[in-house]
């Protein structure tokens, strides 16, 4: 009785203040698929703006498929994770191989880069399909409302928060409950000040309760983050520039990038280097890097590793690069 009064006030709650965005109520599984895939590390604001100009340039499936990695990369450029937009990439070519759209939650996970939240967030929106889909969003209303301390991050705290939240699905309505938890997490339940004097389920809230909202939910330390140092050298000569694309097997994999130097001194390339910055600082999920920008005007072109290519410094711009690159771009001037 409880799980379902839950539902129905969610859903009422819904109903008055979800958030209105683009890929609401059109039901066409692409467009849903692409905003789940840009909305899987980036905040919605900053999301709308990359997945109106991505449904712009390919507007369907097919255009997606057909499209170079390159291109699918620029337009990717800024958001990060790019293994999230080569995959996407991928998937699309799956898709257009199969006929279709997959309608069911085993299709959708056979797609590159679909793991269980996609599948049931993707399921659940385009086909009704009866699927939880659990975001971090999600995992906070549920640790609060039941009072539930085990780790999130947890093996058992995945299955317990999954099971939950499955159980609490109203039936025939699963795409909009997922959403309604989802919007109601991350603009109601937030983390730090949540708005428990209006909430629409405060009155069955345990955390509310029991006055440990702020302590909920719990979250396993995972090992301290790695710290890479690194240094860039942007060389220039003659209006050209020398790039490289990052192979495989490392962060960045595919994007461009100027002389790149890891635990090994500096090149001679034939003059002084000038130091831009040192020391930039930027961070990924699981590393913090910290970066040496430096600037080489040899008179001549210097021996360099096969796989860096010469450009017109004009067109860097036609390559997708990662965002520290860009910094390192802004200090040049
Ligand atoms: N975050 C990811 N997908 C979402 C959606 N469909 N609605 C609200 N927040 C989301």
């Amino acid at each position: 009785m409880e799980q379902s009064s839950f539902a129905t006030a969610l859903l009422g709650w819904f109903a008055q203040y979800g958030r209105e965005l683009p890929w609401r109520g059109i039901g066409d599984p692409y467009s849903i698929w692409v905003s789940e895939v840009i909305l899987q590390q980036t905040r919605i604001e900053q999301g709308r703006d990359y997945w109106l100009r991505f449904m712009e340039r390919f507007p369907t499936v097919e255009a997606l498929a057909a499209a170079s990695e390159d291109e699918v990369l620029r337009l990717w450029q800024g958001l990060g994770y790019y293994s999230r937009a080569r995959n996407m990439h991928a998937a699309a070519q799956q898709i257009v191989a199969m006929g279709g759209f997959p309608n069911t939650i085993e299709g959708l996970r056979s797609l590159k880069g679909v793991g269980d939240y996609t599948a049931a967030a993707v399921g659940s929106m385009a086909f009704n399909l009866p699927a939880a889909a659990v975001d971090g969003n999600v995992y906070r209303v549920l640790a609060r409302h039941f009072g539930l301390d085990t780790p999130i991050n947890s093996t058992q705290g995945k299955h317990l928060f999954q099971a939950m939240a499955q159980e609490l699905l109203p039936e025939g309505e699963a795409g909009t409950f997922n959403q309604a938890m989802m919007d109601f997490g991350a603009t109601w339940c937030t983390p730090r000040s949540p708005r428990c004097i209006d909430c629409p389920v405060g009155d069955t809230c345990e955390a509310l309760r029991t006055g440990r909202v702020a302590l909920l939910p719990v979250k396993e330390k995972k090992l301290k983050i790695q710290e890479r140092r690194l240094i860039y050298i942007y060389i220039r000569h003659r209006g050209m520039t020398a790039l490289r694309r990052r192979p495989a097997g490392d962060i960045w994999q595919g994007l461009w990038e100027p002389l790149f130097i890891e635990d090994a001194p500096l090149p001679d390339l034939g003059c002084p280097l000038t130091l831009l910055a040192s020391g930039v600082k930027h961070v990924l999920t699981h590393r913090i890097l910290l970066a040496d920008f430096y600037l080489a005007e040899p008179e001549s072109r210097p021996h360099l590793p096969a796989e860096y290519q010469w450009i017109d410094e004009q067109d860097i711009n036609n390559y997708a690069l990662p965002r520290l690159v860009e910094k390192l771009l802004k200090r040049l001037g």
